[in-house]
């Protein structure tokens, strides 16, 4: 179980951007605990979603927790620019640059919380040496660039091993991809406690459905029998 609280973050990606402020509202309403900012930039990814002016746009609907996923490189000449835009967090991802250090340093420098994502193949061993320096860490449970693809098994075990190396820091671990009601149980039980959802929120684009859909989620991870 959860030594942290657990907290949902439905991915805007899925949202419907021809109503991106009521979609953000709507999902405030509907109990999530961050708003995940995706942003893509047809390089680092093969996709292209949106950058920090966008985000800035949306940032008067809501006073909940901004966590912007930048899968972006090179991210270092962005980061002020989402820091003025509102975001809480800032993640990185550990393949985006050499210099991942600097990055997390400048992120924390712009009075903001540091996060650092790892795509499928990036072992966890790889921010064992700046664990100090963040305070989240994103486990890709699918290649980064877009939404509704399946959970990569493979991921649970870098989730618990991400939890090993977290230790008793003040430290989020977020798994984001192919997140549902079906396998939140398991990831939280590997160790996560900040689960991304996109099209398992945002699917169907129905404001309706949204309360329910991020509370089966909290219920399944919360049940009793596994
Ligand atoms: C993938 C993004 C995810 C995505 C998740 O590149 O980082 O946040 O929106 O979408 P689902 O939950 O549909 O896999
Ligand atoms: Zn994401």
């Amino acid at each position: 179980m959860p030594t942290r609280p657990l907290r949902i973050a439905p991915s805007i990606l899925s949202a419907d951007f021809a109503r991106l402020g009521a979609e953000v509202e709507a999902i405030d309403a509907a109990g999530a605990d961050y708003i995940h900012i995706d942003v893509m930039d047809g390089h680092f990814v093969p996709n292209i979603s949106f950058g920090a002016p966008i985000m800035k746009s949306v940032r008067g609907v809501t006073k909940k927790t901004f966590d912007c996923h930048l899968m972006i490189a090179p991210a270092d000449a962005y980061l002020a620019d989402f820091a003025n835009g509102g975001a809480d967090i800032i993640t990185v991802h550990a393949e985006a640059g050499p210099h991942l250090h600097r990055s997390l340093q400048a992120i924390r420098a712009l009075g903001k919380k540091a996060g650092v994502a790892l795509n499928p193949a990036t072992p966890v061993s790889t921010i064992q040496h700046v664990i100090d320096d963040v305070d989240l860490v994103l486990i890709m449970s699918v290649n980064p660039g877009f939404g509704g693809q399946s959970f990569i098994r493979e991921s649970l075990t870098k989730i618990a091993q991400a939890h090993a190396l977290i230790g008793g820091r003040d430290i989020d671990l977020e798994v984001d991809g192919g997140v549902t009601a079906a396998n939140a149980k398991e990831i939280v039980a590997a160790g996560a406690n900040v689960l991304v959802a996109g099209s398992a929120i945002y699917g169907g684009n129905d404001p309706a459905t949204y309360a329910g859909r991020i509370q089966a989620i909290r219920d399944a991870v919360n049940t009793h029998n596994a």
